[in-house]
């Protein structure tokens, strides 16, 4: 059994020096110390030998089992100090590698420039409304005194979903829908998106506007005057000069156009404002008495303005841009710099 014994050791030894990862000693160590491992065939063997032998050859066996898991344990540690010493050679951590940003996220120009109007609009009084993005003829059209005839409801012009239903033009149709549900005195606008057929470098199909509109008792054009002009000078810079000049709406009477003193050349003329000094930037008006008829009012009580922009426009010329399309093509070297 020594003889037997010995020669087991000396095997397993040999093996383990061949075993050169963690695994392969592991493999090694089931093999000749595991529960069904070779030395646990000597130890069950133990029953068969003479008494007086036993203790002997017990403690023989004891003893190779001890070296062996010794030398086992040894081969592990020596094979993870190599694998360690490797690692430590080959792979290299730079800690003065500058660490990689989040990439946060930011408010689309539209947006920051939509913001900004409801800022200035909420420090003068007003609340916030929303309307429907496909709309019905009779809130866009019809209780707007836009007639039957009126251009702006041709196919040329309009997205139609049905005979009745389009894609609102405007958020003016929001006017109708707040004074339905509510009683003056009102102070809201109202920003969203709104749809034309329209494209080409100074359209789009789909592009923004914000409606604003107050309704009292004795609401004046020099309340629309003193509004618009703190929202123009609150949004272009203090010294902005401003001009109402006369125009035409289905749903205003009176109808202003309301110009500011261009940004770009300070009103000596050029490209962006045709040489006028002059850039168009809302519609407006006094609430046509057909229009507070479709919403219930008594026109005889309550009068009111309203006005309408929009926001690309406004953010064009905030912001120095001139290509509408660079809004909607999602280029990030463009948003990125808002
Ligand atoms: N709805 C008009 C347009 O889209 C703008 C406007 C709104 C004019 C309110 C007057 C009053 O051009």
């Amino acid at each position: 059994m020594k003889e037997r014994l010995e020669k087991l050791l000396t095997e397993a030894l040999s093996e383990l020096g061949g075993a050169d990862a963690v695994d392969a000693a592991l493999r090694l160590k089931v093999k000749y110390l595991g529960k069904k491992g070779e030395i646990a065939v000597f130890l069950s063997g133990l029953r068969n030998i003479a008494d007086a032998e036993r203790k002997a050859a017990g403690s023989l066996i004891n003893k190779v089992k001890e070296d062996l898991e010794r030398e086992v344990d040894k081969r592990i540690d020596a094979i993870k100090q190599r694998e360690k010493a490797e690692s430590l050679a080959t792979e290299r951590l730079d800690v003065t590698l500058p660490g990689r940003r989040f990439s946060a996220g930011r408010l689309h120009p539209v947006t920051q420039v939509a913001a900004e109007i409801e800022d200035i609009f909420h420090g003068l009084g007003f609340a916030v409304a929303e309307g429907p993005e496909v709309e019905l003829d009779y809130y866009n059209f019809e209780a707007l005194n836009i007639p039957k005839d009126h251009p702006a409801r041709d196919m040329q012009d309009t997205f139609y979903v049905s005979e009745d239903v389009m894609l609102r033009t405007h958020t003016s149709p929001v006017q109708i829908r707040v004074m339905e549900k509510h009683n003056p005195p009102l102070r809201v606008i109202a920003p969203g998106t709104v749809y034309r057929r329209d494209s080409d470098i100074t359209h789009t199909p789909m592009f923004h506007q914000v409606e604003g509109f107050m309704v009292d008792e004795r609401v004046s054009f020099a309340d629309l005057k003193g509004v618009l002009t703190s929202f123009l000078q609150q949004l272009f810079g203090k010294d902005t000069p401003t001009r109402f000049r006369p125009s035409f709406f289905p749903f205003t009477e009176p109808s202003a156009e309301v110009d500011i003193r261009c940004v770009i050349c300070s009103g000596k003329g050029c490209r962006v404002c045709k040489a006028s000094g002059w850039l168009e930037i809302l519609g407006a008006g006094m609430i046509h008495p057909n229009v507070f008829k479709s919403a219930g009012y008594d026109s005889e009580k309550y009068s009111g303005f309203a006005f309408g922009a929009g926001i690309e426009r406004i953010a064009m010329l905030k912001f120095g841009i001139d290509d509408l399309r660079l809004f909607f093509e999602n280029d990030l070297r463009f948003l990125r710099q808002f």
